[in-house]
């Protein structure tokens, strides 16, 4: 059994584990993030089996979470990985991902990573301008090899997400604008270190439902079937990440609803005998990890009651940067009760993670849900604060705890700068 669930009196448990049990025997301080491992596991699992075939990529975008634990536990499931840098191409590789179950994306990719995905022959490196193809063709040369390349196309349509998650519409960064498809094609067929293996998009985070993915996946398709018309070969579509999940606000479907849709569309534009491509991040992780903080301080104020906790915008800075809303529930009873507006140590006003019915006493300990995805990935040390432990739970046990570097260390490093 996985998932967070509640015992009987109303404690937080994973699976059968009361998560206080599981926090004690990890021995690490809060804020701690603890991970469901056999729950990304399952997901990861239903998501495959949604795109049925081997030919057809699960590519985890690494970065909504780099622990080597949870990458090796998707691989372990067949996902392959989307990275944005040497790092995580590297911890990919480490995690068991084979090359051809890798691709990269990134506005901007240093000659280090460059280098590292050409010389392991990764499955695509999205070419996100006309003007990057000169730079892959010009790295591999300089390595002897070839660059496998898509171009990521820009689509130039507004989805309906965040502003700062939206990366698909015509002043965002990403991509290859329409019009500039054409010279695109003629920089990679130019270049002989270069073979062109698709054709890839992205159009944003937080989708709740597979319209949109669709109409940007449109975008894409017609690409594709434009550069077959012309003679080109390709072996991939890639229609990116975004499926939503429910942060206890707006419902998302399921990510085998996203892939389901994906499929659909290639075979409605007669592209299914391509290997399709989908790169969720947060939709495999995020339900499957929470932030575990102490009560550091409660403090009233006027009408306001004040619950300061021991975790802040450094270790999860989603609310403070997106104003994103993470369910906050005490650890040992169920929520409900008197409201607290729950805060951090951090000297900002965005260290607000919103009110929420925590009921009287205060409780000792909350968890921050859905914190599995873009939270220990997205920490700081900002006020002197070293970066939280993290706790990866299987089997309902303690399967390996990364410590927090800790405060002398942090110290330490200070005082050498
Ligand atoms: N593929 C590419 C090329 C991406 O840039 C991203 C995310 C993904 C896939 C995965 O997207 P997902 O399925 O996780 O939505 N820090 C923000 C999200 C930024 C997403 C950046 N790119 C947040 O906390 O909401």
């Amino acid at each position: 059994m996985h998932g967070l669930t509640r015992t009987a009196d109303g404690a937080l448990a994973l699976g059968d584990r009361p998560l206080a049990g599981l926090l004690r025997d990890a021995g690490a301080p809060t804020p701690a993030y603890v991970y469901d491992l056999d729950a990304m596991a399952a997901g990861a699992a239903d998501t495959r089996a949604a795109l049925g075939s081997d030919r057809h990529l699960l590519a985890y975008a690494v970065k909504a979470n780099t622990a080597g634990s949870v990458v090796r536990t998707l691989a372990q499931q067949g996902a392959g990985a989307d990275v944005v840098s040497r790092g995580e191409l590297e911890v990919a590789l480490a995690a068991g991902v084979p090359p051809a179950r890798i691709v990269m994306s990134g506005v901007g990719k240093s000659r280090d990573d460059l280098d590292l995905a050409i010389g392991h022959g990764i499955r695509a490196i999205q070419l996100e301008s006309v003007e990057e193809a000169a730079r892959v063709a010009a790295r591999a040369r300089a390595l002897g090899r070839v660059g496998r390349v898509s171009l990521r196309i820009n689509p130039g349509l507004e989805v309906d997400t965040h502003a700062h998650v939206a990366t698909g519409h015509d002043e965002a960064k990403f991509g290859i604008a329409l019009a500039d498809v054409a010279a695109a094609w003629a920089a990679v067929d130019a270049s002989p270190e270069l073979v062109a293996v698709g054709v890839s998009t992205h159009v944003g985070s937080m989708l709740t439902e597979p319209e949109p993915y669709v109409v940007a996946g449109r975008v894409a398709c017609g690409v594709a079937r434009a550069r077959l018309a012309s003679g080109g070969r390709l072996e991939l579509v890639d229609l990116g990440g975004g499926f939503g999940i429910d942060y206890g606000g707006r419902p998302a479907v399921a990510p085998a609803r996203f892939v389901e849709a994906a499929l659909g569309l290639l075979q409605a534009e007669g592209l299914d005998a391509l290997s399709l491509v989908v790169e969720p991040g947060r939709a495999l992780v995020a339900p499957h990890g929470v932030l575990v903080a102490s009560t550091l301080q409660t403090k009233t104020s006027g009408a306001r009651r004040w619950l300061v906790i021991d975790a802040g915008m450094n270790d999860l800075v989603r609310p403070a940067l997106y104003g994103a809303k993470h369910r906050v529930e005490p650890v040992d009873r169920l929520p409900g009760g008197a409201p607290w507006r729950v805060v951090g140590p951090v000297c900002e006003s965005a260290d607000d993670f919103g009110e929420h019915p925590l009921g009287d006493p205060a409780p000792e300990a909350v968890v921050l849900r859905d914190a599995g995805a873009y939270g220990f990935t997205m920490a700081s040390e900002y006020n002197g604060r070293p970066l939280p432990a993290e706790i990866f739970v299987a089997d309902g046990a303690v399967k390996s705890v990364s410590r927090s570097p800790g405060l002398e260390r942090w110290v330490e490093s200070r005082l050498r700068a």
